[in-house]
């Protein structure tokens, strides 16, 4: 039993990778996806009870969609789409990643001693006739994480959209905490600033979307593979939750906030005026982020990412123990009784409940029930907030480049 506890709590791992490093706020084109390596070793990785098979048996899934990209889940943890790149093209599972610019897949080139490609699909360049050769270096941050590769020029596909001479990465490193990601790679969805053209700016030239926005659905559903959708060019009112209108018998979708994006970070980084919880009970409210703070819209992972102090803060007030790599678990009988916590954004709540901060996971006979807070110990994130799937998932948001702004909506629960 301690060891399948042990063994769901190494994939939490998994979760970690995404998150910021104090580097990549200085350098911020390249989100480093540090993977905390500190935590895993191959030794410990053993002793934890990871078996590569089983990690291999629950990496197939399918793809479905048009412009709407279908996003997958896998382990709760990551949400990624297909993209076929190359012609003919090469399959590719890749996160979505709204707080990275530069695109990138594991590369044929990568050896096959890096243990972090083990298990990809990867980019064979010499199999595609509209490669064109770069061969640009590209080391991440600091170098400090092994990801490192060369820059290449190739077409990418997704649903029903095609973009022809899409600069990217491949990569020919990558850390070993890789082989528990299902991702091949990463579309940056980020905001323009160095000299290569991001991927949805590509496509905009191209002219074949109708807006240049785009918005991302992350299903409530936890338990179904299928993780959402993200939308190129559109917002799917079917996803906006819908309100009634007085004095009639009719609904319609709820209002869309939108928030400037600030910084010229190339994240989607906007003000959040405050977060508070309400302690009802106790006549209560204890707020956080209380003279406003930055905050980045996450699209890879589940969780929210905040300052130490407020993140044991909050820990405390829902007596949340700290479990491994980061993570704290409540009882999984206090879901339902937690405080609603609010997000206040241009003056509107956006409040999560318990069993929505809460992320349940079984793994056979063991259930689990982990905070979705996790703390950042990185000194200069101490006024960030990173927003991830347990807020996007209640949120629908939308990315909207076209007048720099981005935007949020009560998610319709289907
Ligand atoms: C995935 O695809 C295979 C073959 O294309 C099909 O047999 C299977 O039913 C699909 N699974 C899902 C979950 O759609
Ligand atoms: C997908 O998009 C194409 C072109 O925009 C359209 O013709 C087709 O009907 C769409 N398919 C679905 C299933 O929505
Ligand atoms: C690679 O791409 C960069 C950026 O577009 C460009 O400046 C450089 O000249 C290219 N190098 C080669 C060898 O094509
Ligand atoms: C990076 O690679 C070197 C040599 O391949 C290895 O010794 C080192 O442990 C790796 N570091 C990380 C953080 O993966
Ligand atoms: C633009 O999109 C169309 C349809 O998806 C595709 O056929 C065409 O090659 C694309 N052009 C460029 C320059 O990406
Ligand atoms: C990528 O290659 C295409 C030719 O397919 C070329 O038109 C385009 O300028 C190249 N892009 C970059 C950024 O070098
Ligand atoms: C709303 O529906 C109810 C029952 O269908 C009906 O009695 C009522 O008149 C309707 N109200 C309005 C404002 O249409
Ligand atoms: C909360 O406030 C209400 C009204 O001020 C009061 O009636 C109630 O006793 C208070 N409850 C607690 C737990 O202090
Ligand atoms: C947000 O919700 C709290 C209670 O949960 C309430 O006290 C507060 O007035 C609300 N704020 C706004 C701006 O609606």
């Amino acid at each position: 039993m301690w060891r399948l506890m042990f063994a769901i709590c190494c994939i939490f791992v998994l979760n970690q990778m995404g998150l910021v490093d104090s580097d990549t706020l200085m350098i911020p084109i390249f989100r480093q996806k540090s993977p905390r390596e500190a935590a895993l070793n191959s030794k410990d990785m053993h002793k934890l009870g990871i078996h590569l098979d089983w990690l291999r048996k629950h990496h197939h899934h399918n793809s479905t969609g048009n412009d709407s990209i279908a996003l997958f889940r896998f382990l709760d943890m990551e949400f990624y789409g297909k993209v076929l790149i190359g012609q003919k093209g090469q399959a590719f599972n890749m996160l979505f990643d709204t707080a990275w610019q530069t695109s990138w897949v594991i590369s044929n080139d990568c050896s096959w001693t890096t243990i972090g490609c083990w298990f990809h699909n990867k980019y064979d360049h010499t199999g595609s006739s509209t490669y064109v050769a770069n061969g640009t270096k590209f080391i991440s941050p600091e170098g400090s994480y092994n990801l490192t590769g060369y820059y290449s020029n190739d077409t990418f596909s997704i649903a029903h959209s095609r973009v022809n001479g899409q600069m990217f990465v491949e990569m020919t490193s990558v850390p070993y905490t890789y082989i528990f990601s299902k991702a091949d790679g990463v579309m940056g969805l980020g905001i323009k600033t160095g000299k290569i053209d991001p991927f949805f700016y590509n496509m905009l030239r191209n002219g074949t979307i109708k807006q240049p926005l785009f918005s991302v659905y992350l299903s409530r559903d936890r338990q179904s593979q299928r993780g959402g959708n993200i939308l190129l060019g559109f917002i799917d009112k079917k996803h906006i939750h819908r309100v009634p209108v007085p004095n009639s018998n009719k609904t319609i979708p709820d209002t869309i906030t939108y928030l400037p994006v600030e910084g010229g970070s190339g994240y989607w980084q906007f003000h959040m005026d405050r977060i508070v919880l309400d302690m009802p009970s106790q006549n209560k409210s204890f707020p956080f982020c209380l003279h406003g703070c930055s905050t980045i819209a996450d699209t890879t992972n589940n969780i929210i990412l905040g300052p130490q102090q407020d993140i044991n803060a909050i820990h405390t007030l829902i007596k949340a123990k700290p479990l491994l790599f980061g993570r704290s678990r409540v009882p999984c009988d206090t879901i339902n009784k937690l405080p609603p916590i609010d997000f206040v954004l241009a003056g509107k709540n956006f409040t999560l409940k318990g069993p929505q901060y809460i992320q349940k996971m079984s793994y056979g006979s063991v259930t689990l029930c982990l905070s979705s807070f996790v703390s950042s110990s990185v000194p200069t994130e101490q006024n960030i907030w990173i927003l991830g799937g347990a807020f996007l998932s209640q949120f629908y948001s939308i990315y909207d480049i076209g007048n720099n702004r981005i935007g949020f909506v009560r998610a319709a629960s289907v």
